[in-house]
């Protein structure tokens, strides 16, 4: 068992202690958001992830897990202690790890034995160096200052299955300048499930590097995909079917090639964007990231056009929408495609009904300046008299519908599939005039789908 005190109480700070809780280690979570830290307190989580909230009352009252606002409380006894910060986009798409330096500066003043210091936020190459600067400035005046020792280790974690993620890592990574840095962090994982060889050891810069290698290679393959799959509208492909054969390629794999509205969230956007800055800042240039980034965004306007090429004009529809986080399982709203598309059809004048299961509180604290929106209680009351029906976010739920019911209290039987969720031939039976992506339009012409024509 290690003491271990964790900065930062996000999806990776607050996840990653717990987890660590779980497996018998003693752990304090400190957030400088006294708010957040007296909800925790009492149980509330600041997000919704699957299984955290119970995992964090189990280990609460195990007496194993802790929240504090204090650096002093925190940081006593501790024996490593993990930084797990955001590290935003600047305007010009650099990461910002102001608050990594913050946070150093702070816990500088209240550090009084040894302590290895771990960052798991995302953040560029050469971070750990300027970390280790900053506090060796802030502790060289003090007659007592403790010795530390920088290690990287980034996190892999998703939204929406993190605590899984977390509990069983495909691997860990591990940037240390040291052997016993390295035996260190092998015994703190020790209870995890994993072998020798999902450990893997390396210098801190590649370490630092690798996170963002993964995530720009994801947002890659999920870009490729939504290239691909506008090109085969264009020659009546479907892009499920080439899906299916690319997956079934060991060497190309099935995960991260499904076509859709393009990718969110707060970490693939962001990562790609820094990388991009990172290499520039080095005087190196990474085109294909330029593509990726490009063809994110030329996705979803596209899927903008098919909506108004349909409907236009826009400023007498009512338009449902199924699905606001930026993916399901999630109540984040941070770079969803959702929120982008509202915007535009707003911007035409359209009047939105939207539906998510989780995520309607924030998106109405989000969304509470726009007049043409009505949040609905669930995906049929979403579709009431609907002249389409939009779906962004390819929740559980929504899978399991019952078309008839639906189809009978729309004002047109059109659905706009952002994540082919659906079967155009399904559909068709139901007497939807179905458009996915990259999916050839099928047959039943536009001017057959009015329930209700006006
Ligand atoms: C991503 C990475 O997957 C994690 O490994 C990483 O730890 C995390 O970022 C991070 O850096 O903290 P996350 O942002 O939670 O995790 O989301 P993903 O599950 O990767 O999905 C990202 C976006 O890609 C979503 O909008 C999703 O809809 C989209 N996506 C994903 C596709 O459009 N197609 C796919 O085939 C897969």
């Amino acid at each position: 068992m290690k003491n271990i005190t964790i900065i930062g109480t996000g999806y990776v700070g607050l996840v990653t202690g717990t987890c660590f809780a779980e497996k018998g280690h003693q752990v304090t979570c400190l957030d400088i958001d006294s708010e957040k830290i007296n909800a925790l307190q009492q149980g509330h989580l600041p997000f919704y992830e699957p299984d955290l909230a119970k995992l964090v009352t189990k280990n609460v009252a195990a007496g194993r897990l802790r929240f504090t606002d204090s650096y002093d409380q925190a940081i006593r006894g501790a024996q490593v202690c993990f930084l797990a910060l955001p590290t935003p986009s600047l305007k010009d798409g650099s990461c910002d790890i102001s608050y990594l330096l913050m946070a150093i500066e702070e816990l500088a003043q209240h550090l009084k034995t040894p302590l290895f210091l771990v960052n798991k936020s995302t953040s560029p190459v050469g971070t750990a160096g300027k970390i280790a600067q900053t506090l060796h400035a802030a502790l060289k005046h003090r007659d007592d200052a403790p010795s530390f020792e920088m290690i990287s280790n980034p996190e892999f974690l998703r939204e929406g299955s993190a605590v899984s993620d977390c509990l069983h890592p495909d691997r860990i990574v591990l940037g240390v300048s040291s052997e016993a840095a390295a035996e260190f962090m092998k015994e703190l994982y020790a209870p995890f499930s994993v072998g020798p060889d999902q450990i893997l050891i390396m210098d801190i810069p590649s370490a630092e590097l690798a996170k963002y290698a993964c995530n720009a290679m994801l947002a890659t393959r999920v870009s490729f995909m939504n290239n691909l799959a506008l090109f085969c509208e264009k020659v009546g492909a479907n892009v499920e079917q080439i899906r299916r054969v690319m997956g079934g390629d060991p060497r190309i794999g099935e995960q991260y090639l499904r076509a859709g509205i393009g990718f969110g969230g707060s970490c693939l956007p962001k990562d790609v964007q820094a990388l991009r800055s990172m290499a520039l800042a080095y005087d190196h240039r990474m085109p294909i990231l330029d593509s990726v980034l490009q063809i994110n965004q030329a996705q979803l306007d596209h899927f903008f056009d098919k909506i108004v090429t349909s409907l236009s004009p826009l400023s007498d529809k009512t338009i449902a929408m199924w699905g606001l986080s930026f993916k399901p399982d999630t109540d984040d709203l941070r770079a969803a495609p959702a929120l982008f598309l509202i915007e535009k059809l707003l911007s035409q004048g359209a009047r939105l009904q939207l539906f998510d299961p989780i995520a309607m509180s924030k998106a109405s604290r989000l969304l509470s300046k726009f007049e043409k929106i009505t949040f609905c209680q669930d995906e049929y009351a979403a579709a009431q008299g609907a002249h389409a029906l939009v779906l962004t976010t390819e929740w559980k739920q929504f899978q399991c519908v019952d078309f008839d019911k639906l189809g009978a209290q729309m004002q047109n039987k059109l659905l706009f599939d952002g994540r082919n969720q659906y079967q155009p031939s399904e559909m068709q039976k139901h007497g939807f005039h179905y458009m996915g992506i990259g999916i050839p339009p099928e047959t039943i012409p536009l001017s057959l789908v009015h329930v209700h024509p006006e």
